[in-house]
């Protein structure tokens, strides 16, 4: 059975009829039928919802805002539900609300109650809503009439004029009541997802169901049933699991749960390794980050994943676990063929541990897509040169979107180490080293010739990026 508030009322849940979703349980089984459902892939934000969640420092809460179509119903437990029907008070609009009213922010309505939750989310915080953290906010929303400059101007200014509203008012009572059901036994719901919380209970789970899957955050598995009309088999969730959640810097490495949402792991991440800022941020939307883990891009072994690229060029190691011990693999070793991994029955990834960069190491991380928001990589492209007095010392790379696994370019660093990174031979043997290297598909996103020129491009503009860096760390400091 798994525990939640609903709002403010908590609801005990030991089964559920209506599908795998929270969205079709909040349709089907409350009549919430403002949560919409228009792609069923995480796509569109139709079906935007909040949850209410205890943060890290255990005395508040945090609100995100998640694609209720891809949210398994056995996610909710220890959180709260919020839907667009739990805003007004009375009849009176939440501010959120009142400001799209005001700034005609909506015409057939649709996307609204998505979007209303969005803005919602971001209401909660207190990010200075700049253009940058409203686009952000509003990343997975799509509205195909309004047209966005209304929808972005009303949440600027609500964002710009926060007030208290009724759930800060009731969030030690709410704080209390999440912290209560964070303390019960759960472990199983509806007999098709187990949730355990200790490396043991795994262990055994994962023995006693051998066709069982692992599920993280759901945002690939759950498009299993709701685009290929799956049966999903019986599944074990990494949510409770808190030595899959933990963050750990030392000296020389910074460590990474699996478990992790993107969202949560994002300042840590960018904190040491500036340069995956824009990548992160174009991962899917940010209500996808709020629930996608780090251990699912990873595991999934995609070839358009965006985060394999990164682990291959910090040459990061995976640490798997089977419940009684561990084991560090290299990602260079981990993707073995086309989505399948070094992983073996009875193990899961535990955390990711990611190298810190030497001072002398130049890194850079590029994402080609159709769109600039919300899409998967045509190409992606990860590099990291180590340059010392001008001569190269390493080169580590990272590529999606170009073979059937995330993977290196060995040859760069074979054929360019030892050179003069100012040397224009660099530029022009790497473009043509890398459009030599592999040999990529045509599909819907990109063809073959497509990603082959991008990426011989990506590299060339690497190396000029990296001469403008090395220019302004030699240049003479001017003292007046
Ligand atoms: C709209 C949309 C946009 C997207 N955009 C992007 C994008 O821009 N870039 C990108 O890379 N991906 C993108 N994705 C794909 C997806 O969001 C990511 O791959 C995500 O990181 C998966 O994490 P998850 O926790 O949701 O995985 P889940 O769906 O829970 O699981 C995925 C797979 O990993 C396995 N797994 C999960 N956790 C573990 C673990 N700890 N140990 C072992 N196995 C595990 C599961 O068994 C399953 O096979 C997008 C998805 C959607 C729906
Ligand atoms: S219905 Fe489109 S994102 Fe959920
Ligand atoms: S108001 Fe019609 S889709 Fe946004």
């Amino acid at each position: 059975m798994i525990e939640f508030l609903l709002n403010n009322e908590r609801v005990s849940l030991e089964e559920c009829d209506s599908g795998i979703s929270v969205q079709q349980y909040l349709r089907q089984q409350h009549r919430l039928t403002g949560t919409k459902e228009g792609c069923a892939a995480g796509d569109c934000g139709a079906c935007t919802i909040v949850l209410g969640e205890i943060t890290t420092n255990d005395n508040a809460i945090a609100y995100r805002s998640v694609n209720s179509c891809i949210t398994l119903v056995a996610n909710l437990h220890g959180k709260q539900v919020l839907t667009v029907e739990h805003l007004a008070k009375g009849n009176q609009l939440h501010p959120v609300q009142q400001a799209l009213v005001d700034h005609h922010g909506s015409q057939c309505g649709f996307c609204t109650p998505g979007i209303v939750m969005s803005m919602f989310s971001l209401y909660h915080t207190d990010i200075q809503p700049s253009r940058e953290a409203v686009n952000k906010a509003l990343s997975g929303n799509l509205c195909r009439c309004t047209g966005y400059r209304p929808i972005i101007d009303a949440t600027t200014e609500v964002c710009e004029n926060r007030q208290p509203d009724q759930f800060n008012a009731a969030e030690q009572q709410t704080l209390a009541i999440l912290k209560e059901i964070r303390h019960k036994h759960v472990d199983v719901f509806a007999n098709r997802v187990h949730l355990p919380d200790s490396r043991q209970a795994m262990a055994i789970l994962l023995a006693a169901n051998p066709s069982a899957r692992l599920v993280g955050g759901s945002t690939d598995l759950a498009l299993e049933a709701t685009q290929q009309l799956k049966t999903l088999p019986v599944l074990i969730s990494t949510q409770r699991m808190q030595d899959c959640r933990q963050i750990t810097i030392s000296d020389d490495t910074i460590s990474v749960g699996a478990a992790l949402p993107l969202s949560y792991i994002e300042a840590v991440l960018v904190e040491h390794f500036p340069a995956l800022h824009e990548l992160i941020e174009r991962f899917a939307s940010l209500p996808i980050r709020n629930q996608a883990t780090l251990g699912g891009n990873v595991a999934n072994a995609s070839p358009i994943g965006d985060m394999p690229p990164v682990l291959l060029a910090l040459n990061a190691c995976i640490e798997a676990d089977n419940g009684t011990t561990t084991r560090i693999i290299p990602a260079s070793e981990f993707f073995t063929g086309y989505r399948q991994t070094q992983l073996i029955q009875g193990e899961w990834i535990k955390a990711i541990h990611f190298p810190r960069l030497s001072p002398n190491t130049h890194l850079r991380a590029y994402k080609v897509s159709k769109r600039h928001e919300d899409d998967i990589s045509a190409v992606c492209a990860v590099f990291a040169v180590t340059i010392e007095n001008d001569v190269i010392t390493a080169i580590a790379s990272g590529f999606g979107g170009v073979a059937a696994t995330p993977v290196s370019c060995n040859e760069l660093a074979i054929q360019l180490m030892g050179k003069s990174w100012q040397d224009e031979h660099v530029r022009k043997r790497g473009q043509h080293i890398l459009m030599a290297a592999f040999n990529p598909i045509d599909d819907v996103r990109a063809s073959a010739s497509y990603r082959k020129q991008v990426l011989g491009n990506l590299w060339q503009r690497f190396w000029f990026e990296t001469q403008s860096d090395l220019l302004v760390s030699t240049r003479v400091p001017h003292y007046a």
